[in-house]
């Protein structure tokens, strides 16, 4: 059995995630924002590393159901069609769309488990599927890796709460500890510290406290919802669809 927490994806290599599954997390709010607009209908996000590859993907695509989506250290990026608030995820805005995605920490952070077993997006807002996911991979014997996109490459409480609180679910009642990385063991010491009320380590959080600076207070309380967009946000091929579910 084995789960280990990366703090940031700075640093982890194509061997890191080779043959394992991972979890990326950006609760605020990439992964949030994810989940919310699979469950709202979106076809697909297609996750890209910045604002010039996000045009001319769409570009190339060329099709009215394709649209930009992201921001740039936490604002709307101007020309795209939407911002990076799960809120504006509605099923009006979403349902039958493409969405090519851009943001500061979020998609590179995903884009950082390329070559994974298999990856999924995952926040508060999809904990227990996430979680029963993690848990049908550790029993039979696979591994998990749980990358959280930090913030300019550096550690956030909020994502780090958010991977002690997959790492908690997965394991339940047992006793992990022995399969599990330093980083994976400090996860779980934050939801000691916190319980389980999600508001508290996201709010403060240097990324919570900044978005409700910017007048994002009700993103950052929707982010702390859990299980509000109960979808399997699965990483595959470049795009970031729900999960087939095997029949
Ligand atoms: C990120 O990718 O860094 C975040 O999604 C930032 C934000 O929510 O504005």
């Amino acid at each position: 059995m084995r789960l280990d927490v990366a703090f940031t994806p700075a640093g982890l290599t194509p061997a890191d995630v080779q043959g394992r599954t991972v979890f990326v997390i950006d609760i605020l709010r990439a992964t949030t924002v994810m989940c919310a607009a699979l469950t709202h209908g979106a076809k697909a996000l297609i996750p890209v590393a910045s604002t010039e590859e996000a045009l001319r993907l769409a570009q190339t695509i060329g099709s009215a159901d394709v649209l930009l989506a992201g921001e740039k250290d936490c604002r709307r990026i101007p020309g795209f069609h939407l911002g990076n608030s799960p809120l504006e995820m509605t099923e009006t805005a979403v349902r039958g769309k493409t969405l090519v995605v851009t943001t500061t920490n979020g998609t590179k952070a995903l884009l950082a488990s390329q070559g994974a077993a298999a990856a999924y997006a995952a926040c508060a807002a999809n904990l227990s599927l996430a979680a029963e996911k993690a848990r049908e991979v550790v029993e039979r014997g696979g591994g998990v890796l749980v990358i959280c996109a930090g913030r300019d490459g550096a550690f956030s409480l909020d994502d780090a709460y958010c991977a002690g609180r997959l790492a908690a679910a997965t394991f339940d009642s047992r006793k992990p500890r022995r399969g599990l990385n330093d980083a994976a063991i400090a996860s779980l010491d934050l939801v000691r510290r916190y319980g389980d009320r999600w508001e508290r380590p996201l709010t403060y959080s240097r990324a919570g406290r900044e978005l409700i600076k910017l007048g994002f207070r009700d993103d950052v309380l929707d982010a702390a919802r859990l299980d509000a967009y109960p979808v399997l946000a699965h990483f595959h091929e470049r795009r970031v669809t729900l999960a087939q579910v095997p029949v």
